[in-house]
């Protein structure tokens, strides 16, 4: 995909969970499926940008025309999105896990039949609010926030926090992730753009066409 109104564009995009060992059987995980960022991945391959997509543990097929670099923890993906450097356009949908375990066991724990095991955990990178304070920040940098409650508030202010100049957000207190649709609210600067519950695939293509439209002119 070398032509569309992406042509040229360097897009990366994260998608999917990460996993943290706990032990060499063991990890800790979330529900993320990697749908929605790997259809994102595509939408913006499709408009003919030069795609890179930094994806956790999923199964999901690679989309057609778009470089996928496998990662499995938080830190890697944030060593992988580094890699991936520069890029005109950044879109983490990734769903990193907020802590990893301090140390990960060499050995599988074992039951004692006495004390239980303590997990003391450490916090990852956040690998958006590093980007966007990166001197090679994208020129367009886009959060997702997935909330259960006060789903705008919170999205307006890690738009803030974060320092991304937007933030799409979902509520995800029902099936959404792993699910197949997706209803978002792009947040930013200007204000908040509500779309009605659709697709991942639609959604991914609806947000890639609002970002052309805001990149290219
Ligand atoms: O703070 P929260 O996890 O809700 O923020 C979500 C946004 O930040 C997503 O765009 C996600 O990909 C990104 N993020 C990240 N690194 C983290 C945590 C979140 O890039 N460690």
């Amino acid at each position: 995909a070398e032509r569309g109104p992406l042509a040229g564009r360097r897009v990366l995009v994260t998608a999917g969970p990460t996993h943290e060992p706990i032990d060499p059987v063991r990890y800790i995980a979330n529900r993320s499926s990697g749908r929605q960022g790997f259809a994102i991945a595509e939408a913006a391959a499709a408009m003919g940008a030069d795609v890179q997509l930094v994806a956790g543990p999923v199964h999901l097929p690679t989309p057609s025309g778009v470089t996928r670099i496998d990662v499995e923890t938080a830190r890697e993906m944030a060593m992988a999105v580094d890699a991936a450097l520069p890029a005109d356009i950044a879109i983490m949908v990734a769903a990193v896990a907020d802590w990893r375990t301090a140390g990960a066991a060499e050995q599988k724990i074992k039951k004692t039949g006495g004390a239980l095991p303590v997990l003391e955990l450490a916090e990852n990178p956040d690998i958006l609010a590093e980007l966007a304070k990166d001197p090679r920040r994208p020129a367009l940098l886009v959060g997702f926030a997935a909330e259960t409650e006060n789903v705008l508030d919170h999205a307006q202010a890690k738009l803030a926090r974060k320092g991304c100049d937007w933030i799409v957000a979902n509520d995800v207190s029902g099936d959404v992730m792993g699910g197949s649709d997706n209803a978002v609210h792009i947040v930013t600067a200007d204000g908040v753009e509500s779309w009605s519950n659709l697709p991942k695939d639609q959604v991914a293509r609806k947000l890639m066409e609002k970002i052309a439209d805001a990149v290219v002119r």
